[in-house]
């Protein structure tokens, strides 16, 4: 039920950090993840993964987008990750290595099943579903199986099925990447930020209000853009796909790389930027082309770590966030964009909970 939210989507937003704390109970222990996660018989399959294919459709697209990030960083695995509804319509080349990861918050997505189905007949890969609904048919036909524990999701505007399935890949990240020969005490160390992950969500959590105050100046914009680099960029895809969905304002993200080599045309004053900047590696560089932006004239808003030296100035507002484990940033930052969208929508008098046009599960091919 409801409580005292107006909405399950807002509801489903405050639960994420009891949700990702259930997806990491029993899973980690003395500083490694436990292998026994994955299921009965796991440590022999992943011995054998020499590379990894994720199929999944919307926001659990992307978290498989967000784990590649982390598959070939961390793990030094290589990673594929494709829309089901092409991967199965395209003879795609999978290895039998190849371990087949679904990602699906119901488990009964046709394109994601038919595309499963499509590889296990043709390859006879070894196949890893992570999934919120322990009695689907994903989970039935997967060999092993990474249940995400985020309860069930009323809002169609998927959210904390999405924190928990990214939760989730940290911890088949972890496990392959011992492997390849991550220390013992580099394990421990990106352990001990999952464990902070929960704290760290309500801590992202407080700038609720203040994004609620934000929201007034989206409502009558009728195009955005969202930025992100690294694995922050498809953070950036999933904040857009909330705005679309919820608040029906056009939303684009692209790497901030990206922008000068077209969307910059687009940049003007009726045009918000939203910008995630952790404190990262590439926040330099992420810099450089919010300055591009300000350039022509256009609004920022920023969700930066407090480190990152980002103030409000003529055309930008920033919005802190306490400074985050690199690993876990993903996660963190998307609390806030699903806020905005959230109370955008609000503001627009939309249905927030059941948007037009869509379902909740998308069982028709
Ligand atoms: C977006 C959303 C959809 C689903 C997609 C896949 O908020 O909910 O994009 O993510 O339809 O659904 P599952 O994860 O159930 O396979």
């Amino acid at each position: 039920e409801r409580g005292n939210y107006r909405h399950f989507m807002l509801k489903e937003i405050f639960e994420q950090p009891r949700a990702v704390a259930d997806t990491l109970e029993g899973r980690l222990a003395g500083g490694r993840v436990l292998e026994e996660a994955f299921g009965y018989g796991a440590a022999e399959v992943l011995d054998g993964v020499r590379e990894v294919q994720i199929l999944a459709c919307g926001t659990s697209y992307h978290a498989g987008m967000v784990a590649r990030y982390w598959l070939e960083a961390v793990a030094g695995v290589p990673c594929s990750v494709e829309v089901a509804n092409e991967f199965r319509y395209r003879r795609p080349v999978v290895r039998p290595d190849t371990l087949v990861v679904t990602i699906s918050q119901s488990g009964e997505t046709a394109d994601t099943l038919a595309a499963l189905r499509d590889i296990k007949a043709r390859v006879g890969s070894r196949a890893l579903a992570i999934c919120n609904v322990p009695e689907s048919s994903l989970v039935r036909e997967s060999e092993l199986v990474l249940m995400t524990r985020a309860g069930p999701e009323i809002g169609v505007a998927s959210t904390k099925a999405f924190t928990t399935q990214l939760t989730a890949l940290l911890l088949l990240t972890l496990a392959l990447a011992r492997r390849n020969g991550l220390p013992a005490e580099r394990e421990a160390e990106y352990v001990a930020a999952l464990e902070e992950l929960p704290r760290r969500i309500e801590r992202a959590l407080e700038l609720n209000d203040a994004i609620d105050a934000l929201a007034a100046d989206f409502a009558d914009k009728h195009h955005s853009l969202f930025l992100g680099r690294g694995p922050l960029y498809p953070v950036a895809m999933e904040g857009a796909l909330k705005l679309k969905e919820i608040s029906y304002i056009h939303a684009e993200a692209y790497p901030a790389g990206e922008l000068k080599h077209g969307p910059l045309a687009l940049v003007d004053g009726e045009m918000p930027v939203i910008a995630i900047a952790p404190n990262d590696d590439l926040l330099e560089k992420l810099k450089s082309n919010l300055q591009e932006v300000r350039a022509r004239g256009g609004r920022l808003v920023v969700f930066a770590d407090t480190a990152a030296g980002m103030d409000d100035g003529e055309g930008v507002r920033t919005f802190p966030l306490e400074h985050s484990h690199e690993l876990i940033a993903p996660v963190v930052y998307t609390v806030p964009l699903q806020l905005l969208a959230y109370h955008v929508a609000v503001i627009k008098g939309t249905d927030v909970d059941q948007p037009r046009n869509l379902a909740k599960s998308v069982t028709v091919e």
